[in-house]
């Protein structure tokens, strides 16, 4: 079945962050938040993890949001609407817990972190929940969304980490600033595997700050996204080992080992590296279309 491109848009003027609308009406029809998808581009590309960031089931269209960081990504950045992706795999994953909960939400979404943030935002609000926004990145141009998740929050906190925008610094400020003031029920934090390290440290209870349930959802590698190749294994403080794809990806943070994950996620960078080098060099000899 071709999975068509409707729709491409770049958001924001980092160049690096682009928002893609795919037909993929069966996929559309059993989606929910905390749901993701594998895409093949083509028959020789990898096959790369990414959030439905928002679905319509009446059009039968999910929508990507993509940070280019290395070759795959760079591939999908250039394919343009009307063109096909070769595979498209999903809903993979656990939709988030939804239920009313007694006091307010914490969303905390860091820079690309912020796309998965949205549909759980919505599905939580929808059920009568507060929702407490904090958006986070290194500078504005990396801050995208924000009338959608303005929509669907009842408050709104924007940080960047040059202050360029909102509060300066990190997303952590405002998050300990809120939970010494007021009880929270759930904290959920999506962005980068150091931020939501951070995060956890903080509503973990060991820093004179109330205990919260907090929940991240882990980016790790994945490559089958059923169970079967181990690739997103991840270790938890009491020496078990966890699947993000059939556990998660949302799961627990206050059990996850993020030191152990931090390092074993760096273990193919050098051939991610050159395979990113070698499509750069490639693109330069491609004519634009
Ligand atoms: C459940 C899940 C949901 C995700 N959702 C999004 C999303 O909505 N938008 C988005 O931009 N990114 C998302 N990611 C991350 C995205 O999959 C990676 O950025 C992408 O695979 C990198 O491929 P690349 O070839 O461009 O970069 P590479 O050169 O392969 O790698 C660059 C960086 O990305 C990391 N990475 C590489 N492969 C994977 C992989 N298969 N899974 C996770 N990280 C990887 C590497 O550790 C490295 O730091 C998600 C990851 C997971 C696990
Ligand atoms: S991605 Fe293969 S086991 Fe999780």
């Amino acid at each position: 079945m071709p999975y068509k491109i409707i729709k491409k848009l770049q958001l924001g003027n980092s160049g690096t962050l682009f928002e893609m609308d795919i037909y993929a009406p069966l996929i559309a029809k059993k989606a929910f938040a905390g749901n993701f998808i594998l895409i093949r581009i083509n028959e020789t590309g990898e096959r790369i993890p990414l959030t439905i960031a928002d679905y319509n089931r009446e059009v039968g269209i999910i929508t990507i949001v993509v940070q280019i960081v290395g070759k795959s990504t760079l591939l999908l950045s250039h394919q343009n609407e009307g063109d096909e992706l070769l595979d498209v795999v999903g809903p993979l994953g656990n939709r988030i817990h939804i239920k009313k909960y007694e006091h307010p939400i914490i969303i905390i979404g860091g820079g690309v972190g912020i796309a998965p943030c949205y549909p759980q935002a919505k599905e939580l609000k929808e059920v009568g929940n507060k929702i407490i926004s904090i958006l986070g990145a290194r500078t504005k141009d990396l801050i995208f969304w924000r009338e959608k998740m303005a929509g669907i929050s009842d408050k709104i906190i924007i940080s960047t980490n040059d202050g360029s925008e909102g509060i300066k610094g990190f997303v952590t400020e405002p998050l300990k600033d809120i939970i010494s003031k007021e009880k929270i029920s759930l904290v959920i934090a999506i962005g980068p595997m150091i931020m939501m390290k951070n995060v956890v440290s903080i509503t973990d209870g060991t820093e004179n700050l109330p205990r919260v349930e907090t929940f991240v959802s882990l980016n790790t590698i994945m490559i089958d996204g059923t169970g079967m190749c181990g690739g997103c294994r991840f270790p938890a403080k009491d020496g078990q080992i966890h699947f993000a794809c059939v556990e998660g990806p949302d799961v627990n943070g206050h059990i996850v080992d993020f030191d152990i994950l931090l390092n074993r996620e760096k273990r193919f960078a050098e051939f991610e590296e050159k395979s990113y080098d070698l499509y750069k060099e490639e693109c330069k000899n491609l004519k634009p279309r």
